[in-house]
């Protein structure tokens, strides 16, 4: 028998439906949900993901602004591009779409966003909420994305052992640190690229996380049987049986079905929940700077 899967489509478009009225409620004070998305160069997967970021928008009513700049502008230039939007109060959210080029510092330009309008979730300010265990700031997209799917999809958590293979400022660090805050109380292991025998720290995990960008490297025998899978990688992989040349594929081998009581697919388990997460933080941003108005 297969794993049950863990919809990510159809539990984002619950989470639509629920923001949808919200952004009905704010219409009502004269405020319409502003989400600013800045991409720099000409990476295709980042231009996908952004387009889809600015489609969801669209469908849901929030407004969005998206600028595309060139991938030789100095950095100087997109600092001016955030001053800009950090003081634009129409703008509720700022999300500058990872990864910058080279000769960007990433984590500099994350330090110049108001935390208040740091939908990402990646401000020191916001991380350090996450790490003093306060869920109360701007709790990054994937990670909450997982979380909140693996708890709509009825997973009990509370004192299980789950693993997580990598630790990324974006998924694997804050998902290791949501996942043993306190309510949530799973046991974390944060496994990365220097682990000793992956594969005996994976099969210990009741619920098992893959986000190290390694095409199918979560093979069954690394996963205890009745395990939650969740699979956050998105990977090209040439194929020259597809007419495009390649397909996607997550980090975790499909096969692992056999093995798992719950795995999310790719595409659509993690993917539509890490965008309703950032459309629900550019919501939430909106209502709190109106109350404070
Ligand atoms: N690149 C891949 N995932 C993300 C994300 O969640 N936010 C941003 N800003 N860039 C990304």
């Amino acid at each position: 028998m297969g794993a049950q899967r863990l919809d990510g489509k159809q539990c984002a478009s619950s989470i639509e439906a629920n923001l949808l009225l919200r952004i009905e409620q704010l219409s009502h004070q004269g405020v319409v949900p502003h989400l600013a998305v800045i991409i720099v160069g000409d990476d295709p997967a980042s231009h996908v993901y952004v387009n889809s970021k600015i489609a969801t928008c669209k469908r849901l009513g929030i407004q969005s602004t998206h600028i595309e700049l060139p991938s030789n502008i100095g950095q100087n230039d997109l600092i001016k591009h955030v001053i800009q939007l950090n003081e634009d109060e129409s703008v509720h959210g700022i999300l500058i779409q990872s990864p910058l080029p080279q000769h960007m510092d990433e984590e500099a330009m994350t330090d110049l966003i108001d935390p208040t309008k740091d939908v990402d979730g990646f401000h020191p300010t916001n991380l350090g909420r996450l790490v003093q265990g306060r869920l109360d700031g701007m709790i990054p997209c994937t990670p909450h994305g997982v979380l909140r799917l693996l708890e709509w999809s009825g997973v009990q958590l509370r004192g299980k052992k789950a693993v997580v293979i990598g630790r990324s400022r974006i998924v694997g660090m804050p998902l290791s640190l949501l996942f043993a805050s306190r309510g949530i109380d799973l046991t974390v292991t944060v496994a990365h690229s220097r682990t000793e025998d992956l594969a005996k720290v994976c099969a210990e995990a009741d619920v098992l996380v893959a986000a190290v960008g390694i095409p199918e490297l979560v093979q069954p025998q690394w996963v205890k049987s009745g395990a939650v899978v969740v699979d956050v990688g998105i990977n090209r992989v040439e194929d020259s049986t597809h007419e495009r040349g390649w397909r996607l594929a997550g980090d975790v081998n499909p096969s692992v079905s056999e093995v798992a009581s719950w795995l999310s697919p790719v595409p659509g388990g993690v993917g539509p929940m890490t965008i309703a997460m950032l459309m629900e933080n550019t919501v939430r941003s909106a209502e709190l700077m109106s109350s404070n108005e």
